[in-house]
């Protein structure tokens, strides 16, 4: 049984969808072991009580130090044995240190087809602005493995999702969390899970 900690920082729908597809055996093999939110008082950390996941926060702003922080969250990763590290709308930044300790075995969910509106400041809704800005007519959402860039890691998967004209970020951020994330997400987990993705020279290959 793959041992899974979720990290978020918000509302934590790719949470639910993650909760909800363990429920229903889309996936299998995996347990969500604990939910580190990066802030008090978000919604996921509800999702996680009403789920009956243990759940905890680690916030930045409460350690002295970015070493402090991170020595932290290391540790609440080893306390619960977690094997696969999933970020669903987590906003904090991981050290290299972490992420070389986790190699191939962190995942994020980002709401674009990457490489396109990704990097350092592409996030929530301004990721969905810069897409009706350029006036893309297709988006999407990108699960990748995480490493020291910033959503630079090998793809797993991803879903296009049709831009329509009347599109607001909005809207377009519901209709790619809806068509997409929420579905990349689960598929991600259970294919790492049973032992389906395999790494090489930063490309995946699904079994
Ligand atoms: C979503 O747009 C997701 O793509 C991004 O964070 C946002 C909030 O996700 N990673 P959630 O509702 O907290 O899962």
């Amino acid at each position: 049984m793959l041992k899974v900690a979720v990290l978020v920082s918000g509302g934590g729908t790719n949470l639910q969808a993650l909760i909800d597809s363990i429920g229903n055996g889309s996936i299998k093999n995996a347990e969500i072991v604990r939910v580190i939110s990066s802030k008090k008082g978000v919604r996921a950390l509800e999702r996680a009580e009403k789920a009956g996941i243990d759940a905890m926060v680690v916030a930045r702003r409460d350690y002295d130090s970015a070493e402090a922080f991170d020595k932290a969250l290391t540790a609440a990763l080893k306390e619960c044995g977690a094997e696969l590290i999933v970020l669903a709308g987590y906003l904090s930044v991981l050290s290299p240190e972490l992420v070389r300790n986790y190699e191939n075995r962190i995942i994020n969910i980002h709401p674009s087809l990457i490489p396109a509106f990704c990097g350092v400041g592409y996030y929530g809704l301004k990721v969905h602005e810069e897409a009706l800005a350029r006036g893309v007519k297709v988006t999407g959402a990108t699960v990748h493995f995480v490493d020291e860039g910033c959503d630079s890691g090998p793809i797993i998967l991803q879903k296009s999702v049709e831009v329509r004209e009347d599109d607001t970020p909005e809207t377009l951020q519901r209709r790619v969390m809806e068509e997409a994330e929420w579905k990349l997400l689960p598929e991600a987990v259970d294919l790492i899970a049973a032992g389906k993705v395999r790494v090489e020279n930063r490309k995946t290959y699904i079994s």
